[in-house]
């Protein structure tokens, strides 16, 4: 994970500097004329930002992130339980606005265990290297809670699924259902705490930050 400069700039004035991380190069520099961005967990006050996020993606997307094309219905259901101690979810966030989700679950309790992983980015961002910031931080959080085996179910004409999971070095199968790929992920250590706690810390500040610089801006 690679570290960016955030500057919140409010009428073009600067007000603070901070680092945080960022997916791969892209530098993201925030001020006036460019669109705010973080990461940040997810939490159950999130769940209408989490529907309106899957309700806003195309059919195409939609229709990868599921396995098979969902209705509006079923979208708006899967919403309202998504979120919650059962689950551990990532959002990244433009303008305040959520553009992708990804989500952890099936996790039981600390004694090592098996989860699920699904991705979801708005097409308008998707190949900006988002999808693999939020699969890195998944399998963070994965490792910190015993999980050893993290399995991401997708289709198997969805080549930039297949690209990610490759970076992390999941083993994959292939089927007519689809391609299950699994990650083995190693045991959690101080390092890797102090890893997530640091990465939440960063992301509260970000998004405090600018909720702030946008608060200030449409004052
Ligand atoms: C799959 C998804 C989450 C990936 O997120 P993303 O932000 O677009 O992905 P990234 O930009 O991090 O990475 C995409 C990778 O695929 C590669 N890629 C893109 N198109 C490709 C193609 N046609 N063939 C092979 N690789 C391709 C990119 O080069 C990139 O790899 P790189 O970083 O090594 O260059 C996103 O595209 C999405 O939400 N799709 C719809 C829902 C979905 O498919 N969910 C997964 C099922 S759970």
């Amino acid at each position: 994970m690679l570290h960016c400069t955030y500057i919140l700039s409010v009428h073009g004035k600067e007000i603070r500097v901070i680092h945080g991380s960022c997916p791969q190069d892209r530098t993201m520099t925030t001020n006036k004329a460019t669109p705010q961005v973080y990461f940040r967990k997810l939490w159950i006050a999130d769940t209408a930002a989490l529907k309106a996020h899957l309700l806003r993606l195309d059919a195409e997307s939609r229709r990868m992130r599921f396995g098979t094309p969902v209705s509006d219905f079923f979208i708006k259901q899967y919403a309202e339980n998504a979120l919650g101690s059962h689950s551990v979810a990532h959002g990244y966030f433009v303008d305040g606005v959520l553009r992708g989700v990804a989500e952890l679950r099936g996790f039981r309790g600390v004694a090592g265990g098996e989860a699920e992983a699904a991705f979801s980015v708005e097409k308008e961002f998707q190949n900006r290297g988002i999808g693999t910031e939020l699969f890195g931080r998944t399998v963070l959080v994965a490792r910190n809670r015993g999980i050893s085996k993290l399995f991401v179910n997708f289709l198997s004409q969805n080549q930039r699924m297949q690209a990610i999971a490759k970076k992390f070095d999941a083993v994959l199968t292939f089927d007519s259902d689809g391609v299950l790929g699994k990650i083995d992920a190693p045991r959690a250590n101080a390092l890797t705490y102090w890893k997530e706690a640091m990465t939440d810390g960063e992301d509260i500040a970000n998004s405090l930050l600018q909720s702030q610089s946008r608060a200030l801006r449409s004052a």
